[in-house]
């Protein structure tokens, strides 16, 4: 059989998520930086992932940790210098890696020259560059509507100079720009064609579904629903109808694809921050004319069962087949770990870890995932995640009560340094510096140098997958069938990859018993387990151990 042509390189790899901050601090102020990540490539290029995505490192206050920008083309002095950014995208690329930077275009920081401009004076040539509104009321001391910020409070701010509002869809010291105003498009698209010049290969954008309001500024209408979810922004008894969403938004989304377009070789990516529904997101690509793909955070959610990911697999499948591609996303730096859903079991994280290399889609690995880190408690009212200090009024009980719902209002929790070895200070920084946020206690077992050594740890496992993935076109380019449920006993997922030639088998056993299974389809040749060997497979039988996720070939 002709082979059929592969997908291009963004479709078929796999990202690793740097939090600079948390990575690695070569400098000794408790801080990671750009250096530290170069130090580590070498180790990232043996880990096996293709492509790194590195949060905000652009100029900024901090309040929001980077994703508060006040100089789009200038690095934060204390994670380096655009030299620096030079060099880790040159080795990055020298060692065959591909590097994506993260893009806030929805709003800047309220320190930005042009918002200190814009708020100034309402005759200011910048003041429409924000979306600035009377108030209602005498004196406009109401605000101009209803409309909540994504994170509960009003989004309206009132500006005692000039006695108008300003709005916000995050915190805010976070402005948002007003992209019907041409002059702003044009800055931002150029922000986004010097980074790309400067050789990033593609961008991960920031809450990119709330880029456009609705002009008439009309009331969200009512909600029941109390609190936004992975998968349904609606909350805070408020339908996001009107600030979420805007079918501009996803013609703009086609405007930043001809501008990605201008640049080849490779090929350029847009990756988009969007909350919704699986088929509300696939606007954002429909076409194969807007963003290259989205988040689909949904699987964070997803019941740790055999039927919840087959009802997954089907779901993205549906909303996403090809040629658009899913993503695969347990963690980031705003959700709780991946292991604190699973409670901790290396067997259930190398599990999760199998679905998110072996099923159809790009998987985003969030660093530490791959050792298992830990979330950490953080009081609030020593939290450095702003979210956490407008929240600092609850009692902590509460904030845990919340977390252990799913519910993260502390961000520190999952941010905290990587885990290299269990020296002190887990080797993240100098012994003596203090790290910007306490090292997890857990450091002492969870570390990078202590995984290396286990063939069974969750990083030798994700060693293993991560180089059949590569390795296979099945994996990391192919088509995906599901088995059929009666063929499997309740608690096994199974699904067939093929691309041309090349047919993979994954078993997924979501049980910790163990059980004899027969194998489905003709393939009797395990190639990887999440285990450190498989066991022999018999005629076609296999036994699967808890929690273990077979790879089959010939
Ligand atoms: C989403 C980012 O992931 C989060 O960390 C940030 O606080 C908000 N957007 C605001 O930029």
């Amino acid at each position: 059989m002709q082979a059929p042509e592969l997908p291009p390189w963004w479709a078929r790899t796999t990202v690793y998520q740097i939090y600079p901050r948390s990575f690695l601090d070569t400098n000794g102020d408790g801080i990671g930086d750009l250096p530290g990540i170069v130090r580590k490539l070498d180790w990232l290029r043996d880990l096996g992932v293709e492509t790194l995505w590195i949060c905000p490192f652009y100029g900024s206050p901090q309040q929001d940790l980077g994703y508060d920008v006040s100089d789009y083309d200038a690095v934060a002095p204390e994670y380096g210098t655009r030299d620096d950014v030079r060099r880790l995208l040159d080795e990055a690329h020298a060692r065959g890696m591909r590097v994506v930077a993260d893009m806030v275009l929805n709003h800047t920081s309220n320190e930005h020259p042009w918002f200190r401009e814009s708020r100034s004076s309402r005759t200011n040539p910048k003041r429409n560059w924000y979306l600035w509104r009377p108030g209602r009321k005498p004196g406009g001391k109401a605000p101009p509507n209803n409309w909540r910020s994504l994170v509960g409070p009003r989004g309206w701010h009132w500006d005692e100079r000039t006695q108008e509002w300003y709005w916000a869809s995050f915190l805010p010291f976070q402005p948002d720009l007003d992209y019907r105003n041409p002059e702003v498009q044009e800055a931002m698209l150029g922000v986004v064609r010097r980074w790309f010049a400067f050789g990033f290969d593609g961008l991960r954008l920031d809450i990119f579904h709330a880029i456009f309001k609705d002009e008439r500024f009309e009331d969200n209408p009512f909600s029941t629903r109390l609190l936004p979810s992975e998968d349904d922004p609606d909350g805070f008894l408020q339908s996001y109808r009107r600030t979420l969403h805007h079918p501009e938004t996803i013609a703009f989304a086609r405007t930043l694809r001809r501008v990605a377009n201008e640049f080849q070789d490779p090929p350029r990516f847009l990756v988009g921050e969007v909350f919704g529904q699986p088929s509300a997101l696939r606007r954002y690509c429909e076409g194969g004319d807007g963003l290259h793909s989205v988040f689909l955070f949904k699987a964070m959610r997803a019941p740790f069962t055999a039927a919840g990911f087959r009802d997954l697999v089907l779901e993205f499948e549906r909303e996403m087949p090809a040629p658009l591609v899913p993503t695969w996303v347990f963690g980031n730096h705003d959700r709780s770990r991946r292991g604190e859903r699973l409670g901790y079991h290396p067997e259930r994280e190398k599990l999760s870890a199998a679905v998110q290399l072996t099923a159809r889609g790009i998987p985003f690995v969030y660093y530490g995932e791959e050792i298992g880190m830990r979330d950490l408690d953080v009081p609030l009212a020593t939290a450095k995640d702003p979210l956490a200090r407008m929240y600092r009024f609850l009692p902590d009980i509460v904030a845990r009560k919340l977390h252990a719902a799913g519910i993260l209002l502390n961000r520190d929790a999952c941010r905290t340094p990587m885990q290299w070895s269990s020296a002190p200070n887990a080797a993240f920084t100098d012994p003596g510096a203090a790290p910007w946020l306490p090292v997890h206690p857990a450091a002492e077992t969870v570390n990078v140098e202590a995984e290396e050594r286990d063939p069974a740890s969750i990083l030798h496992c994700y060693k293993r997958l991560l180089r059949l993935r590569k390795d296979r076109p099945a994996l990391h380019a192919g088509a995906l069938t599901l088995y059929p449920e009666h063929a499997l006993p309740p608690e096994v997922l199974a699904y067939r990859r093929t691309f041309g030639d090349d047919v993979v088998d994954v078993l997924l056993h979501f049980d910790d018993a163990t059980r004899r299974v027969r194998i489905p389809g003709d393939r009797c040749v395990a190639l990887a387990s999440t285990y450190p060997a498989p066991l022999p497979i018999r005629e076609d039988e296999a036994v699967l151990r808890p929690y273990e996720a077979l790879v089959l070939g010939r």
